[in-house]
C-alpha cells in the first residue's frame, strides 16, 4: 500500500498536512522530480524595475510615452516587470501583509470553515492546488476570494482577524486601480490604444490569492507552488520577502526575482498573451521555500467578468501573425482547472492555441 499512500494526498488532510505541522523533513509526496528541483543559489532575474510616476493623469504626456515603451518592453521580453512609485502606501502594503500572516496565526479550525476544493467558490481555503487530487504535494496554504465589486464580497471574508477586511479591503481597491492602470499602458503599448479593454475591466474580476509558505526543512526537496502561469490578464503579487522564481524562456533558466523594498510584481498572464496574440507571452513562474522564515505572498488576479470571453485583438492579426488563440472566460480556466491537475504540466494556455 506503500504507493498509495505516496499518490493519495488524501493521507495529508487539511489541518494536517506536513507544512501546517511544522514537520522536521519533506514527506516523500512532496518530493519533485530531480529534473525540476530548486536551486538553493539561483541566479538573480535581471528583470525591469520600472518607475511608474508620471504614468497616471498630471504625468507630462512625454514622460508616459516614455514608460508604456518600457512595460511595452517587458512585457515582450519576460513577460514580467517590477513596479516602483505605483502609488500605494508602505502602510497599505504592510496592512494586507500582516492581515495576511494573522489569518495564516489563527488555529486551524477557525481557517478550515473556508476549507473546499471546489475551484468556483468565491471564498476558499486549502493547502496545495487541489488536495486529493494533484499527484504532488506543495508546501503551501492558502485563502482565495473574490475582491471586486468589494461591497458583494467582503461581507464573506474572514471576520478574524477583526482587522482582515478593512487592511485587505483597502489594498483590494488600491491594487486593482494600478492594475487597471497598467491595463490602459499595455493596450497603448501594443498600438490598440489605452481604452481598449478599459469598459470591459472595469466590469472585470478580481481574484485574490492570499499565498502562506511555511518553513521547509529541505528546501531543495519542495515547491511552495510548481511551475505555473496565471489565466489573469494581468496579477499584481506583493510578497514578504524573496521567494517567486521566474522561468527565463530565452536563457532555459529559473532565477529568482529580487526583492525590492516596497515594489510590486506585475505577470503578463493567459489571457492578456492572447489577447496581444503571442506578442506577450505569459510568465511560467514558481515559489521556492526559506528553511526557517513563513513566507506570504498576496496575487490579485485581474481579468473580464466570469463569462467574458477574452479574444486576440483583430488589429493584431495579419497575413504574418495568423490568429493563434482561441478565445475564453475565467469560467472557462475554472472549468479547466477543476478538470486537469496542474502541477503535472497541463497548461490552460496551450489548450487555447489554435
Ligand atoms: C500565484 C503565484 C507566487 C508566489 O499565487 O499564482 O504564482 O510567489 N504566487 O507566491
Ligand atoms: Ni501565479
Amino acid at each position: 500500500m506503500e504507493s498509495d499512500e505516496k499518490n493519495n494526498s488524501s493521507s495529508f488532510p487539511i489541518g494536517e498536512t506536513a507544512q501546517e505541522k511544522g514537520l522536521s523533513h519533506v514527506p516523500e509526496a512532496y518530493e519533485v522530480p530531480s529534473s525540476q528541483r530548486p536551486s538553493l543559489e539561483p541566479e538573480t532575474a535581471d528583470v525591469p524595475l520600472i518607475d511608474l510616476n508620471g504614468l497616471r493623469c498630471g504625468g507630462a504626456a512625454d514622460r508616459r510615452g516614455a514608460i508604456v515603451e518600457e512595460i511595452g518592453q517587458a512585457c515582450r521580453r519576460y513577460g514580467f516587470f517590477q513596479v516602483v512609485n505605483h502609488g500605494i502606501d508602505q502602510a497599505v502594503l504592510e496592512g494586507a501583509l500582516s492581515a495576511a500572516s494573522d489569518f495564516f496565526s489563527l488555529p486551524a479550525p477557525e481557517k478550515i470553515k473556508f476549507f473546499s476544493n471546489d475551484v468556483h467558490k468565491p471564498v476558499r481555503y486549502a493547502s496545495s492546488l487541489k488536495d486529493g487530487v494533484d499527484t504532488i504535494q506543495f508546501w503551501r496554504i492558502f485563502l482565495k476570494h473574490y475582491a471586486h465589486p468589494l461591497g458583494d464580497w467582503i461581507n464573506s471574508w474572514p471576520a478574524n482577524p477583526p482587522t482582515y477586511r478593512e487592511e485587505m479591503g483597502r489594498y483590494a481597491m488600491e491594487v486593482r486601480k494600478l492594475g487597471l492602470e497598467l491595463m490602459e499602458a499595455i493596450t497603448e503599448s501594443l498600438g490598440i490604444g489605452p481604452k481598449y479593454t478599459s469598459d470591459k475591466m472595469e466590469q472585470g474580476m478580481q481574484v485574490m490569492a492570499i499565498n502562506c509558505y511555511p518553513p521547509c526543512p529541505q528546501p531543495s526537496l519542495a515547491l511552495g507552488l510548481p511551475p505555473h502561469s496565471d489565466y489573469s490578464c494581468l496579477t499584481v503579487l506583493l510578497q514578504s520577502f524573496a521567494g517567486l522564481e521566474i522561468f527565463d524562456s530565452k536563457d532555459g533558466q529559473w532565477q529568482l526575482v529580487p526583492d525590492v523594498d516596497g515594489a510590486l510584481q506585475v505577470h503578463v498572464g493567459n489571457h492578456l498573451e492572447v489577447l496581444s496574440n503571442g506578442r506577450f507571452k505569459s510568465v511560467v513562474h514558481r515559489a521556492s521555500l526559506h528553511h526557517e522564515k513563513t513566507r506570504i505572498s498576496i496575487a490579485s488576479l485581474h481579468s473580464l467578468a466570469m463569462d467574458e470571453k477574452m479574444g486576440t485583438a483583430m488589429e493584431l492579426v495579419d497575413e504574418e501573425h495568423p490568429k493563434g488563440y482561441k478565445e475564453s472566460s475565467l469560467r472557462d480556466f475554472l472549468d479547466f482547472l477543476a478538470k486537469h491537475d496542474l502541477g503535472q504540466g497541463k497548461s490552460f494556455i496551450k489548450s487555447l492555441q489554435i
